[in-house]
């Protein structure tokens, strides 16, 4: 299948697994109480459990290590379907245990939203008619089934694209999911799916380096592209996470002045931080690569990874803090 082709799948996949989450109104929670049609704000209302920043902080710190795991996964397999040699068996390998912790913490998650939407950890048989009853409910059952699927296919249909374009859809159904359901909607949607997508890859592009047998092959070459793929991902990343970010404020100022802006502006300085880490990289380690920068790329990467990680969980983070209102 030609790249446009594949660009047709993912699309018509996407439209799909969004479309059982097209907006309704507002549903009635267990308790009669009305529940917003998204789903960090249907927590508002109840909540469990400690918080930070008014968001829940296992629900948020489920999301970004869920969504951080799909990515990962999905980028990967997307790197070794399209651009990257193998490397050997530990990428693919890795990029399917991604996948599957990813559908296990996103189940998690889905579980943790729902009691705070209920606004008890017990679950009463009322509280799970909130997966169907509520766009955002039946938004979280449609990104774990996508997650499932790429999962699925990456273990058992030896066909990386295959689970790549699954992935690539779970992370669309995942864009659907939050702020970017209810405000802004034409523009914030597709800037969140590019934001989730090109971090995938640049995600993707550093376990590459990290797992990939450096012995085999057509080595030296990947690493070249894993660095091309990086520089466009950042650029892509960065554009949309902050236009993404000024689309929810009231106004730039609030960027300075609101919980939400300030761990944006931390997200943005995370993305420093990887920059610098990248430009090293590029220039000085992997020009030695023949000689003693092969090790020493490894375990820089394993650092840039560790604020990788950081930067995911902010986003979780991020998107269970209400901005603030326009009239505040
Ligand atoms: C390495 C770079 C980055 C990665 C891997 C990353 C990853 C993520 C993830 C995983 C989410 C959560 C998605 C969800 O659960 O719905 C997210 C959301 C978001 N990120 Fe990033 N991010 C990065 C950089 C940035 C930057 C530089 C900004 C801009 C300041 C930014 C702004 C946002 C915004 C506005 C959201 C949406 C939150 C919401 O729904 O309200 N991100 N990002």
């Amino acid at each position: 299948v030609n790249p446009i082709g594949r660009a047709a799948v993912v699309l018509a996949l996407a439209a799909g697994a969004l479309a059982p989450a097209s907006r309704g109104g507002w549903a009635a929670a267990p308790d009669g109480r009305p529940v917003a049609p998204v789903a960090q704000d249907s927590t508002d209302a109840a909540g469990v459990g400690p918080t930070l920043l008014d968001a829940p902080v296992l629900a948020a710190g489920l999301r970004g290590a869920g969504v951080g795991a799909l990515m990962a996964g999905t980028g990967l397999l997307a790197l070794l379907a399209w651009l990257l040699p193998s490397g050997g068996d530990a990428p693919r390998r890795a990029a399917i245990r991604m996948l599957w912790a990813g559908v296990v913490v996103l189940v998690l998650h889905l579980l943790a939203w729902l009691c705070d939407a209920a606004g008890s950890w017990h679950l009463d048989p009322d509280a799970w008619t909130l997966l169907t009853a509520t766009t955002a409910g039946r938004a979280e059952v449609a990104r774990v089934g996508t997650a499932v699927v790429a999962a699925v296919l990456a273990t058992w249909v030896s066909r990386p694209g295959a689970a790549a374009v699954a992935g690539l859809v779970a992370l669309v159904a995942s864009a659907d999911i939050g702020h970017a359901a209810a405000i802004a909607t034409a523009w914030s949607l597709p800037l969140k799916a590019l934001h989730l997508w090109a971090g995938a890859v640049w995600l993707g592009g550093l376990l590459w380096l990290l797992l990939a047998d450096p012995g085999r092959p057509g080595h030296h070459g990947g690493v070249l592209r894993v660095s091309a793929a990086a520089l466009i991902a950042v650029l892509a990343v960065t554009a949309s996470g902050l236009v993404t970010a000024l689309l929810f404020l009231p106004s730039a100022r609030d960027l300075l002045h609101s919980a939400y802006g300030g761990v944006a502006l931390a997200k943005l300085a995370g993305v420093g931080v990887l920059v610098i880490f990248g430009a090293y990289h590029k220039f000085v380690l992997v020009p030695r690569a023949a000689t003693d920068g092969a090790a020493k790329l490894r375990r820089s990467v394993r650092y840039e990874i560790g604020v990788m990680i950081l930067v995911i969980l902010l986003g979780g983070l991020l998107a269970y803090i209400s901005p603030p209102d326009p009239g505040a």
